[in-house]
């Protein structure tokens, strides 16, 4: 090869590894998260219409302006606060175009961004691929609370951001308005952009409130706030997400985006605009959706030997394994895949010094069939010890 890798250690996610030895194994696939179920048929029929009505050449590079002021409308409904669509809402590629382009607009060559383990798998390449690096702050198990004392000790001249997931994918937590007070403390006095991703800002379980990045004033001035509607309308495949930032941060991030993608399906971006004026309820119902799933599952694994270890977000939830086996998670994960022919995902590729756990993540966005075959499979591993 005639260039030098600049990600010489970065290998295969371990999404697709599992999901590849799920294939080899013939192995029932629970641990990479996407819904096994179809997407509203009223969605699927507004893509035809936008289709049909020649929405079919190049969107706007920011978005189509339908779309962006059915968002801002949507942040009111949820947060009380005012979004400009025109100048701080940016349609992009998925939550993870909106990542890669707001890291790429800050981090510069030596800069550091603080993140949080375990940390989702596309944050440390970007910052690396930006010629910055990762100060990895851990989440300790089973709670995965923050500890603001050592983000502090964290923090040095060179900290330029702080990447906050909330609710927090994979250990299933959520943070509180304490935890983004905390985060305000911190960075009051020094020139740190917060990028939060929250693109599972609508799972959100017992009643709790998600606590967004927009609804803290303080904050929302110096964020770049991600979201997907993969995870909102079920349908990770349409790759379309969306940023929130201040006007002047939204134009260096458009920097970036207009020669990264340019801009995005634009029929995808009717039909979502369209479906999110008319049919609010999908999105206002999520978190029952998979409130009632994660119970489920809860409910049949009881005397299976995985633990459940109850979720407060996200479509995922951890199970402990730790009363079957003493195997690393990722031995273990393919031990399942091979004799209990189920895959799920070890939480430990999502650390930089993996802690001692036995976790395993389990995703609950399948049909109740699935989520029953699934728990059946791992009551029978224990059954045939
Ligand atoms: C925490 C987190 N952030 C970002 C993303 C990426 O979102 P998208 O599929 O919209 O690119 C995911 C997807 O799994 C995620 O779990």
């Amino acid at each position: 090869m005639l260039f030098k890798s600049k990600l010489p250690d970065v290998g295969t996610t371990i999404f697709t590894v599992m999901s590849r030895r799920a294939l080899e194994e013939g192995a029932l696939n629970i641990g990479q998260g996407f819904p096994d179920y179809p997407i509203d048929p009223r969605l699927a029929g507004f893509v035809q219409e936008a289709i049909d009505a020649g929405h079919n050449q190049y969107a706007p590079m920011e978005g189509v302006i339908e779309l962006r002021s059915q968002i801002a409308a949507k942040l009111k409904a949820c947060y009380g606060a005012e979004f400009d669509p025109i100048q701080e809402i940016t349609i992009t590629c998925g939550g993870t175009e909106a990542l890669y382009d707001a890291i790429q607009a800050v981090i510069g060559a030596g800069d550091e961004a603080i993140i949080f383990d375990p940390a989702y798998d596309s944050y440390e390449p970007a910052v690396r691929l930006a010629g910055g690096r990762c100060i990895r702050v851990p989440l300790e198990p089973p709670a995965f609370a923050y500890d603001w004392d050592r983000v502090r000790e964290a923090l040095s001249p060179r900290t330029r951001l702080i990447i906050i997931n909330n609710p927090h994918n994979p250990s299933c937590t959520v943070a509180s308005s304490a935890d983004l007070d905390a985060l305000a403390d911190l960075v009051r006095d020094r020139p740190i952009t917060i990028l939060a991703d929250e693109v599972y800002e609508h799972v959100i379980f017992d009643g709790r409130l998600h606590a967004s990045v927009l609804a803290h004033v303080e904050l929302r001035r110096r964020s770049f706030v991600v979201f997907s509607f993969g995870k909102t309308l079920h349908a990770t495949g349409w790759r379309t997400g969306y940023c929130v930032a201040p006007a002047e941060m939204t134009l260096e991030l458009r920097k970036v985006h207009q020669f990264n993608t340019f801009s995005i399906v634009a029929p995808l971006q009717y039909a979502i605009a369209r479906y999110v004026a008319s049919c609010p309820e999908s999105w206002q119902g999520l978190s029952a959706f998979f409130e009632a799933k994660r119970n489920l599952l809860i409910e049949w694994l009881r005397g299976s030997g995985f633990r459940p270890i109850k979720a407060a977000g996200t479509y995922f939830q951890l199970v402990d394994y730790g009363e079957l086996s003493r195997k690393p998670d990722v031995e273990f994960a393919d031990q399942l895949i091979r004799e209990a022919k189920i895959a799920t995902i070890p939480l430990s590729p999502f650390y930089h010094q993996v802690p001692r756990m036995t976790l395993l993540r389990i995703c609950v966005a399948k049909r109740d069939e699935t989520i029953q075959a699934a728990a059946q499979r791992l009551a029978a591993f224990k059954a045939q010890r």
